[in-house]
């Protein structure tokens, strides 16, 4: 004999068993925007018939009237888990059918709207629901260095195991854990945390979903429940609200203190977390935002791993591959390229400067390159954010490792010199002078 679909409810099973998702389909059709229902309307519904599970003592149903003396019957954690109904649970808001092969993340619409719902259902928001399978995409050009091989371990090993990721910016932290589950096709769950960032946001709230309120989860307990990785990004950006997190990085579950259900992680659930800093602030102001971290919350991650930027023959591999994607390599540009980073951040640390070339700014200029063919003019676009001293020192530099480079030559770009369009000039409408 088939299996009722069951449902928590409390903590305790509720079978949706055939004569209840009956009374179910009765009230949603009855009463499409409501969970909550008055002995009276039950029975007018259903002609008179008063299901015994609804009374039961077992279930947390039967409530108190709000400013009355008669009793109410709350069907909101059941509603929620059926899936032909409302959808206050883990279940899918609107049933969003995927097929296998369809490709992974994109925006699914909606085929089939549930029968109370009262206004039109077809949506091309991609919910995240239990359907969709977030497994990031593989990078062609990702190369991978430093502690991949070590990440790639603790997510395959499904082993709950909270690392704590830790470098300087633009070094490939975030990239790793995305390119480890794309090599892994584990789903992971990326999480940007900010000052704002809250329970509601992580675990899950209250929403409105078509008229409805709806308990809509959160990427923490979606991820718990996937046995997903779960990627808290930027962690030292939050603030103590992140402190909701202390149990399920002991990876014991996490009780919705909304709806009353404990979740427990499925195997294979595990936390990351990238940050600039190590939880103790920034020193030297250049992260700013970031917070010291409470000390209980860092004690919780097993492992910290320090990421820093790739060794010379990786980060000219890293843009060997950029270049590749779309063109011509040039190989002695990528070489020169790091080189000048490497004595940037040499001396960085030593204090001399104040800004380092990363490996993201390195592949900003592969590509400035690629759309403007001008070395000069691509590294000094991509530089200007810089202080103008830090600027003018770092180029000074490049034009001292590549000879074919010559500052007085040619015209560094100016990031306050008018833009003249040389494509313009030829233009056939120009009015000759
Ligand atoms: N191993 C790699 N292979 C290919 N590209 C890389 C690699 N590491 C870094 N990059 C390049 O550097 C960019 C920045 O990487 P990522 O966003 O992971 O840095 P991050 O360390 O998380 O920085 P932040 O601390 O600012 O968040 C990537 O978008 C990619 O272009
Ligand atoms: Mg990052």
């Amino acid at each position: 004999m088939k299996k009722s679909k069951t449902i928590l409810v409390n903590g305790k099973d509720f079978p949706l068993s055939p004569d209840r998702t009956e009374v179910l389909d009765i009230l949603i059709g009855a009463y499409p925007n409501q969970t909550t229902f008055s002995r009276s309307e039950i029975k007018d519904a259903t002609d008179g018939y008063l299901p015994y599970w609804i009374k039961s003592s077992k279930y947390p149903f039967k409530e108190k009237e709000v400013g009355g003396n008669g009793v109410v019957f709350n069907l909101t954690q059941v509603l929620g888990g059926y899936n032909g109904g409302y959808s206050q649970g883990g279940d899918t808001v609107v049933p969003i059918p995927i097929k296998k092969e369809e490709p992974v993340g994109v925006a699914v619409p909606a085929t089939a709207a549930p029968m109370n719902m009262p206004v039109a259902a077809a949506t091309s928001v991609n919910l995240l629901d239990e359907g969709i399978k977030i497994i990031p995409e593989k990078m062609v050009n990702y190369v991978p260095f430093g502690h991949y091989k070590d990440v790639k371990k603790i997510i395959k090993s499904k082993i709950f195991f909270p690392v704590f990721v830790t470098g300087l910016s633009g070094n490939g932290k975030t990239l790793m854990v995305e390119q480890t589950c794309a090599a892994l096709k584990r789903e992971l769950y990326r999480v940007n945390i900010t000052i704002e960032t809250d329970e509601d946001d992580l675990m899950g709230g209250h929403t409105l979903i078509n008229g409805n309120i709806c308990f809509r989860e959160g990427p923490v307990i979606k991820a718990m429940r996937k046995g997903a990785v779960l990627l808290l990004d930027e962690v030292d950006l939050g603030s103590n609200k992140l402190m909701c997190m202390q149990s399920v990085l002991e990876g014991k579950g996490y009780l919705i203190k909304k709806t009353g259900e404990w979740v427990t992680p499925k195997a294979g659930f595990t936390v990351l977390a990238t940050a600039n800093t190590k939880g103790q602030g920034s020193e030297d102001g250049k992260f700013i935002g970031t917070q010291i971290m409470n000390e209980a919350m860092l004690e919780r991650f097993a492992i910290t791993m320090m990421q820093e930027y790739p060794p010379i023959k990786t980060e000219v591999k890293i843009l060997h591959k950029e270049m590749e994607l779309t063109g011509d390599v040039d190989e002695e540009f990528c070489k020169k390229l790091v080189d000048w980073a490497d004595i940037i951040r040499k001396t960085y640390y030593e204090g001399a400067i104040d800004d380092v070339v990363t490996t993201r700014r390195l592949v900003h200029i592969v590509n400035a390159f690629r759309m403007f063919g001008d070395k000069l003019k691509s590294i000094s676009m991509c530089i200007s954010r810089f202080d103008e001293e830090t600027r003018n020192s770092i180029l000074d530099l490049y034009s001292k490792i590549d000879a074919g480079v010559d500052l007085n030559a040619e015209n560094p770009f100016d990031p306050n010199a008018p833009i003249i369009d040389d494509d313009l000039s030829d233009d056939e409408n120009d009015v000759p002078l």
